[in-house]
């Protein structure tokens, strides 16, 4: 049996630029190992078998904090996602539609045309934020503490300071909390509310979700999903700078506009990593793993594997779709797929309507994002 290539995932000419890294890493060594990430996997045909083989590469992966769904494996996971899907359902996402499109529309319409403006620090995380907002019937008021939050939490995440994080994690805790109790007040018809009387099936009976459990799933609604979000936004933008084409065949073929996303979105994923740890010792791509050990399943790399997709570097509009892991397969297969196609495929229609050209403000016009975010950190532009 082999052994695995060490590699340092945090490494300067890693962040310098995720993507090239990962495609030079799954070419050289689909599997790597470091302390960080532990086995980070690279190959889409290894991710797919950690992926189709839940009880091997278990979700639960720390014992710190309950995370619900995303930290939990079946049959206690199956009775979470039960409670989850109810609210990705195709009713729910027409029912939203409308919101979401006046929403994005106005956003779109507030972007300053003929001048410069940073899409990721003027625009992005407003349109995560407010959309997610609206999706939760939270009023505006809760904007500017989650805006706050969220940029105490990217700080924490990059300083890697795990006091620091658990810290804000709490905060966020008191934060929802606040909220729970507020709602349970005055007992309105929104999403938080339904969530807090829905009644989870367990195994060993059913009941409604105690605080921390709403609090989690919370969380991972929305924290987790912002970054990706805004990530994704950055990312669209960035593609139409070097395909006006595309632009213009959307403008003629809004049908199209699903399919699109999801390949910018395959090309340049915007969630790079999430994890798994193994139930007993496993031999992958020839490489032995003991038991207990740090997976890390690279999505961006899986996305662009040459043996998964024809010419897997290109843009397809027509290409199939059944490869694509932006998403994710298997049982934690995300829920918010729905939702996030009908957001950002709403903001390429809006972009399709209100602008016709969008191009860098100079040479030096994006930074990437820094591990564990994807796409940019900063990205100049001028729309036209
Ligand atoms: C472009 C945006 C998004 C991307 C790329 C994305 C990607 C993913 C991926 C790859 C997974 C699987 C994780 C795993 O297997 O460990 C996942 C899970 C999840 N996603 Fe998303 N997601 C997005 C947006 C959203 C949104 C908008 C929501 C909800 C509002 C959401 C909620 C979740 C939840 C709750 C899970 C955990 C599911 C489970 O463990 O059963 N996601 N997402």
């Amino acid at each position: 049996m082999s052994t695995s290539i060490n590699w340092q995932s945090d490494d300067e000419q890693v962040q310098k630029n995720q993507r090239r890294t990962y495609d030079d890493m799954r070419a050289r060594c689909p599997i790597a190992h470091d302390d960080k990430l532990g086995y980070s996997v690279f190959s889409h045909a290894d991710v797919m078998h950690i992926l189709n083989n839940p009880a091997t590469f278990s979700n639960h992966v720390s014992d710190r904090r309950i995370a619900v769904p995303n930290g939990m494996d079946a049959p206690v996971h199956t009775a979470f996602r039960a409670i989850n899907d109810k609210y990705f359902t195709a009713d729910r996402m027409a029912r939203f539609r409308p919101i979401a499109k006046e929403l994005i529309d106005s956003l779109v319409s507030q972007l300053p045309k003929g001048q410069p403006v940073d899409i990721m620090a003027e625009f992005a995380k407003t349109y995560a934020v407010k959309l997610q907002n609206a999706f939760m019937d939270w009023g505006d008021e809760t904007e500017a503490p989650l805006n706050a939050w969220i940029e105490k939490n990217r700080k924490a995440t990059l300083s890697q300071n795990q006091d620091e994080i658990a810290s804000v994690a709490l905060e966020f805790d008191g934060y929802i909390k606040a909220i729970l109790d507020d709602k349970r007040t005055k007992r309105p018809d929104d999403v938080t509310f339904e969530l807090m009387n829905d009644v989870v099936m367990l195994p060993q009976g059913k009941r409604v979700m105690s605080d921390e459990e709403l609090v989690s799933l919370i969380r991972n609604w929305t924290v987790g999903e912002l970054s990706t979000m805004s990530s994704a936004v950055g990312i669209i933008f960035e593609f139409f700078i070097h395909h006006p084409d595309v632009l213009t065949h959307l403008k003629a073929n809004p049908q199209d506009i699903d399919n699109a996303v999801l390949e910018i979105l395959r090309l340049h994923d915007p969630l790079i990593t999430n994890r798994r740890r193994t139930t007993c010792p496993v031999t992958l791509h020839g490489i032995d793993i003991p038991k207990d050990a740090k997976i890390t399943i690279n999505w961006q790399s899986a996305n662009r594997d040459p043996e998964a997709f024809h010419q897997a570097d290109s843009f397809e509009l027509h290409r199939s779709q059944a490869n694509n892991l932006v998403y994710g397969h298997g049982i934690h297969v995300c829920p918010g797929k729905p939702l996030a196609q009908l957001e950002l495929g709403l903001l390429v229609e809006c972009l399709v309507e209100q602008v016709s050209k969008i191009r860098p403000v100079s040479d030096d016009y994006f930074d990437h994002a820094i591990y564990p975010a994807s796409g940019f950190s900063r990205l100049e532009v001028i729309l036209h």
